[in-house]
């Protein structure tokens, strides 16, 4: 009996020692979760939450990661991420941002950022540009809270940002710019 323990304890630690390559934070965030959770597969709407809270958006690279650590098949975790409508698939946009609005993140004025960004593009969080320029989203917290506030440009986290900066950087992309 106290034999099932450890061996349940060993599986769950041999899953959390591989971790995603990237060695993107908002993986670990995820690991996280998924340990507490033990790595149960009934846990996979919990985890999608969690991941969806990190990401902004769930995109296939993460559907993957989830599928892989829970043993679960893609087709499974892909269903349930498309069949609830909490959850959003990578947005449509050709280029992405994400501005976290975690407590660290808020406090350091990320609000102030997401609303620059958004009387800039038009758009509000959660909608992509008419042009299909753009996707604009926001997370709960990426797991980088010792650069708040953060943003996530097409996959590329950066920190401490002002309102000015992230609207220099999404004009490098074309978006926004005055005719
Ligand atoms: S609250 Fe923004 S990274 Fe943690």
């Amino acid at each position: 009996m106290e034999s099932t323990g450890i061996k349940t304890k060993q599986k769950a630690d041999r899953q959390a020692a591989s971790e995603h390559p990237s060695g993107d934070k908002r993986f670990k965030v995820l690991d996280i979760t998924m340990k507490r959770a033990q790595y149960r597969q009934d846990a996979l709407i919990e985890v999608l939450h969690k991941a969806q809270e990190s990401f902004g958006f769930l995109e296939e690279d993460v559907l993957l990661y989830v599928a892989r650590k829970l043993k679960l098949p893609l087709s499974r975790v892909f269903g349930v991420a498309t069949f609830y409508h909490l959850f959003s698939l990578k947005p449509s946009g050709a280029h992405s941002c994400v501005v976290c609005l975690g407590t660290a993140c808020y406090v350091k004025g990320s609000g102030a950022v997401l609303s620059a960004l958004e009387n800039h593009t038009g758009i509000h969080q959660g909608e992509t540009t008419a042009d299909g320029q753009m996707s604009l989203m926001t997370a709960r917290c990426l797991g980088a809270c010792g650069i708040a506030p953060a943003v996530v440009f097409d996959g590329t986290v950066a920190g401490k940002q002002t309102a000015e900066e992230a609207i220099d950087k999404i004009k490098q992309w074309g978006i926004g710019n005055e005719a």
